[in-house]
């Protein structure tokens, strides 16, 4: 079943149907799904000045009744969720089950903020004389803008938006030209649900992104800037946002996760939770594990455990019972992963099982485990985003830490151990702004996301992630007798 959606881009409460257009294609087939109007930096301009006009009056209500547009957004995500599910996978590769749950994942974040700002409570602070008296207020920050990544083609865009949206600000989002029809079924139910004209829109691109990007980070009526994807992009949008008009930036940038396994952890649990993690979205995601480090003592034992488990993930289209791994989100993607696993075979690592693209098509990758793999291969300091488990060994805690600490990320960690001081001490010690003990896969709604070093700057969701859409003002009540 083909699900139907919008295909025109959301400014100002209105669907553009410009002329200049430009395909979304299936991953798994490379079929046209859709054309998109490919807007630039003009109607970027217009979309932030709607989203400033209509700021006033969506500030000015108060949170309850943000919050009950928020909710019949939410309750208009859940009823749909099979539609949605269906367009994420079809224009983003992911198997139905995983693209369906993304929907819920994503719906949540709408529930959770729009519930929360009514929790935006500022502070009384004690006065240091007889006469003042001090309070702080949380007011929205203003214009919000974004730009979001294809591999989450809705909670990316979820994730950002409600908090902004709860917290009484405007919003602008940029969706990845790859996936931009997820944004505008956003948009759609957005509409349906009372959403206020200018409030939310959706700037769909291809050829004019970094004009997009630049209106977006230069203007001076966008107050915050939140950007999901390459820390190298990150790096160049947050320079632009800071110089131009010192607007606050939210960066949620690359990863390189390291999941260790150390010789008492339990075995079956850590397989499962390094398969979860690795192949979660055919290994295209910030937080995947990017490289799996072993204990000596049980490398084979689990290397025998994973391969055996990785060589019957069923791959194939999104849409087929039963699929497991999808296909790599376009060509670029599908040649970077078999370049790195091709250098890493080359430099002496094993592939236990795949190591090769697969036969469901042009831009399917076999789900493949390496070992022997060292510490100078590109698969272990840069990020595969693909379905590939380098396996690593290790002989100490000190090393497992050291190898994990190594790298200019910092986003998630994950490691598998039973012993209870060793699961604090490598949390404590773990460079990274999410540590998972135990379990391959953490994100929800309510806990903060983000990274530390070169992952990012900020956090998202969680009673966190409100506050990046809002400014603590401090009120001084001066000359009390
Ligand atoms: C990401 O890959 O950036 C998001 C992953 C998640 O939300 O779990």
């Amino acid at each position: 079943m083909s699900p139907t959606f919008r295909s025109d881009a959301y400014i100002d409460g209105a669907w553009r149907a410009d002329a200049r257009r430009f395909l979304v294609l299936n991953p798994a087939n490379q079929s046209v799904i859709a054309e998109v109007p490919d807007l630039g930096g003009a109607e970027t301009q217009q979309a932030i000045e709607a989203a400033h006009r209509a700021l006033p009056a969506w500030a000015a209500k108060p949170a309850k009744e943000r919050a009950a547009i928020m909710r019949a957004w939410f309750d208009l995500m859940i009823a749909d969720l099979d539609r949605l599910g269906r367009l994420i996978s079809a224009e983003g590769g992911k198997p139905f089950g995983e693209a369906k749950g993304e929907a819920a994942y994503g719906a949540a974040f709408v529930e959770w903020f729009g519930e929360e700002a009514k929790r935006a409570y500022g502070r009384t602070i004690p006065s240091t004389t007889a006469t003042r008296r001090y309070v702080t207020i949380k007011q929205p920050i203003g214009v919000c803008a974004a730009i979001t990544p294809w591999n989450f083609p809705m909670a990316m865009i979820t994730r950002k938006a409600a908090p902004a949206l709860a917290a009484g600000c405007t919003f602008v989002v940029k969706p990845p030209s790859q996936t931009p029809l997820t944004a505008l079924a956003l948009a759609e139910l957005a509409e349906k649900a009372g959403v206020p004209p200018g409030v939310f829109n959706v700037v769909t691109t291809h050829d004019h992104t970094a004009d997009v990007g630049r209106v977006m980070c230069e203007s001076p009526l966008v107050r915050k800037f939140s950007f999901t994807g390459s820390t190298e992009i990150g790096k160049k949008l947050g320079a632009a946002c800071v110089g131009s008009t010192v607007k606050k930036v939210s960066l949620e940038l690359g990863g390189n996760a390291p999941l260790l396994v150390f010789a008492d952890a339990d075995l079956d649990l850590a397989v499962k939770g390094a398969i979860a993690s690795k192949f979660r979205n055919a290994g295209q995601t910030c937080v995947c594990a990017n490289r799996i480090l072993v204990e000596d003592a049980i490398y084979d034992a689990f290397s025998k455990k994973m391969t055996d488990a990785v060589a019957k993930l069923k791959v194939g289209p999104g849409d087929q019972d039963g699929v497991e791994i999808g296909p790599l989100i376009d060509q670029k993607a599908i040649e970077k992963v078999e370049r790195m696993v091709g250098e890493a075979l080359a430099s002496g690592a094993v592939a236990l099982t795949g190591g090769k693209k697969h036969s469901a098509g042009a831009q399917f990758y076999t789900p493949t485990v390496l070992a022997n793999v060292t510490r100078d291969m590109r698969v272990n300091t840069e990020e595969i985003f693909g379905p590939v488990a380098p396996l690593i060994r290790f002989k100490s805690e000190d090393e497992a830490v050291a190898i994990a600490n190594d790298t200019p990320f910092g986003l998630a960690a994950y490691f598998f151990t039973k012993d209870v001081n060793r699961a604090w001490r490598v949390a404590e010690r773990i460079e990274a702004g999410m540590v998972s003990i135990n379990d391959g896969i953490f994100s929800n709604e309510v806990i903060p996301f983000g990274g530390v070093k070169e992952s990012g700057l900020g956090r998202e969701g969680g009673v966190e992630g409100l506050e990046e859409y809002m400014e603590t003002k401090f009120v001084n009540f001066g000359g009390f007798a």
